[in-house]
């Protein structure tokens, strides 16, 4: 004669059930995604690449905070490998996932980033992530004011990511501005959501100094802004 199961048993069983479902639900999802092109993910063509978008696939998964979506980071990828940029600046750090996206292009490259940040957990996490990608060699990490502490640096930059306090956009565009060279590029996050300094916004496309797109506007946005040659 069959036992009935004991509440312990019921339970285990209960969880296994349960835990084969969400199995079964995230190999559908990613079978969907996979079946999808639009959606598939970036492919590593090498070691050294695949290992930093595995860390990056980890961070994005478990450690966020107030990071870019995935499709801002491979946008930033782009447009720092596709102009060739070396020198990269980027405000607002965190843990370190747009810096990895900046990175994976700087390896390409040959450059390198100087990333900001003024809170010494999420600074500390961004150097442990950038150690595990392989990707610490190419980082200069700051921990500090980005406001007083972008002063400090002289050398000409080809790429700005500003992605920190929302009203001290201008501020950073004012202090680097003057050391990205003619014909790099500004780039700044958030200027859908959550709503952009307006004073920002009129600073990028109301002088003939630059010219200014926003792309990705239907989640947090990317303003990209070309300083003329
Ligand atoms: C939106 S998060 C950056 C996300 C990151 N770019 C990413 O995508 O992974 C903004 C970060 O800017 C930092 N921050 C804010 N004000 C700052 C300042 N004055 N100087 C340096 N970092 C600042 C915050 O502590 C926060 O970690």
């Amino acid at each position: 004669m069959k036992r009935p199961f004991s509440s312990k048993r019921r339970s285990a069983l209960a969880a296994s059930l349960a835990l084969g479902a969400v199995a079964a639900l995230s190999s559908a999802s990613a079978h969907a995604q996979r079946r999808n092109p639009l959606e598939r993910p970036p492919l590593g063509n090498s070691p050294e690449e695949s290992r930093v978008l595995a860390v990056l696939d980890e961070i994005h998964r478990t450690q966020r905070y107030l990071s870019v979506p995935e499709a801002d980071g491979r946008l930033l990828r782009m447009l720092v490998e596709s102009t060739g940029a070396k020198q990269v600046v980027e405000i607002g750090t965190s843990t370190g996932y747009s810096g990895l996206w900046l990175l994976i292009a700087l390896m390409k490259t040959g450059g390198r980033l100087t990333t900001y940040e003024i809170d010494r957990g999420r600074h500390e996490a961004a150097r442990a992530n950038y150690d595990r990608a392989g990707m610490l060699k190419l980082a200069t990490l700051v921990l500090g004011d980005a406001h007083a502490e972008v002063a400090k640096l002289k050398e000409a930059v080809d790429l700005v990511f500003i992605d920190a306090d929302r009203e001290g956009y201008l501020d950073y565009l004012r202090k680097l501005s003057p050391l990205v060279r003619a014909g790099g590029l500004i780039v700044a996050h958030n200027m859908a959501s959550p709503p952009p300094d307006p004073r920002y916004v009129d600073a990028v496309t109301a002088n003939s100094a630059y010219d200014t797109i926003f792309l990705n506007m239907h989640d947090a946005g990317v303003g990209v802004t070309l300083k003329k040659r």
